[in-house]
């Protein structure tokens, strides 16, 4: 049994959590977003600021929740990649440093693969083969899981992540930062059949589509424009609920279809799903209505493991150290590094 003290600040929540292999002992997150709230979207320079100032605290904080020691932490841990560069550092810095105070090793751990960790914690007998759909603020992607630290990349988007889609459409219909729970929100008492947009799709250049990347921008213009030509046409409120739910449906329908595509394609019978859009209703009724047509399981962890968090980068560095993988002081942190490059940390 491995136990690491786990930080992440990749974007705009601190994070520190303790973990012993897939058990949680401590998990504390402070979420910057009512910050980033009144400028539309995370500020790096505000976010790492606030990071500096509620890291301290936060680590505190997992200490004293975990009721353990240093004595019994093997590891100190820290997200280096990818993420923006002046909040990682910070996190990777104080990490290193509690590496130095405590002798006890460091170990570098890769975003996207803290996110597909969150599947092991809250699913104990969850284990690779498994295709784990992405789908955060920064990131859509589909990633075979093959085992710790061996991943292929089979789809990702072109363009804008799903998240991002979700909030430049809110920021269109004025719901205000993060768009995406505004967005399910309204989309509940609207109606997804009101608006027809185009489902992104990536043409070859030898013909046809490919079957599993995304591309969300299109779709995005597409609602700019119904925005505006509804309001040039008409003095009459904006049907937000209508664009909204038409707009998620759109969305859900993508992001399903090439799931599951994809799953049948590799032979991968299983399917997490990761990041903050996991939380959405429509992919969650489209993917698990399709799941059971092709007889696929389908896991989404709990939202507050869905979002950014460091319990999750804790169950990957336990995983990696007590493989023996251990990261250099001298590692530093990267604003974009693939999933399939996640050895290179170690
Ligand atoms: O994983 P996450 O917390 O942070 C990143 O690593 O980006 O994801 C945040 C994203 C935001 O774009 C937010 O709008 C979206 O997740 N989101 C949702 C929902 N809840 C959060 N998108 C659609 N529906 C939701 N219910
Ligand atoms: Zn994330």
């Amino acid at each position: 049994m491995v136990t690491v003290l786990a930080i992440e600040t990749s974007c705009d929540e601190t994070a520190v959590a303790i973990v012993n292999d897939r058990n949680v002992w401590s998990s504390v997150v402070a979420s910057q977003i009512p910050l980033h709230r009144i400028y539309g979207g995370v500020v790096p320079e505000v976010a790492s600021r606030e990071h500096l100032i509620k890291i301290n605290l936060c680590i505190e904080q997992a200490l004293v929740q975990s009721q353990i020691s240093w004595q019994k932490i093997d590891g100190v841990a820290a997200t280096v990649a990818p993420g923006l560069v002046g909040a990682l550092m910070v996190g990777m810095t104080t990490a290193k440093t509690l590496s130095l105070v405590h002798q006890k090793p460091f170990i570098g751990v890769h975003h996207l693969e803290g996110h597909i960790y969150a599947t092991y914690l809250s699913e104990s007998t969850w284990k690779p083969p498994f295709l784990c759909l992405l789908v955060s603020g920064g990131h859509t992607s589909l990633i075979q899981v093959q085992d710790c630290g061996v991943y292929k990349q089979l789809g990702t988007t072109r363009d804008d992540a799903a998240g991002e889609a979700f909030d430049k459409v809110g920021r269109l219909l004025n719901l205000g930062y993060p768009g995406g729970p505004a967005i399910d929100r309204f989309a509940k008492i609207g109606n997804p059949k009101a608006f027809l947009f185009p489902e992104g799709r990536i043409s070859l250049p030898e013909g046809g589509y490919h079957p599993y990347d995304f591309s969300f921008s299109g779709l995005k213009t597409a609602v700019l424009r119904l925005v505006n030509k509804l309001e040039k046409e008409s003095n009459n409120p904006l049907p937000v609920a209508d664009i909204a739910a038409s707009f998620q449906e759109t969305v859900a329908r993508s992001l399903t279809k090439k799931t599951i595509a994809c799953a049948l394609d590799y032979g991968l019978h299983s399917i997490a799903v990761g990041g903050g859009v996991a939380a959405n209703s429509e992919l969650r009724k489209q993917l698990e209505v399709s799941g059971v047509k092709h007889n696929l399981k389908i896991h989404f962890p709990p939202l507050r493991l869905c979002t950014d968090n460091a319990a999750m980068i804790g169950c990957a560095a336990a995983d990696h150290l007590s493989r023996g993988h251990t990261s250099s002081l001298t590692l530093n942190v990267t604003s974009q590094l693939s999933i399939t490059e996640v050895m290179q940390l170690y």
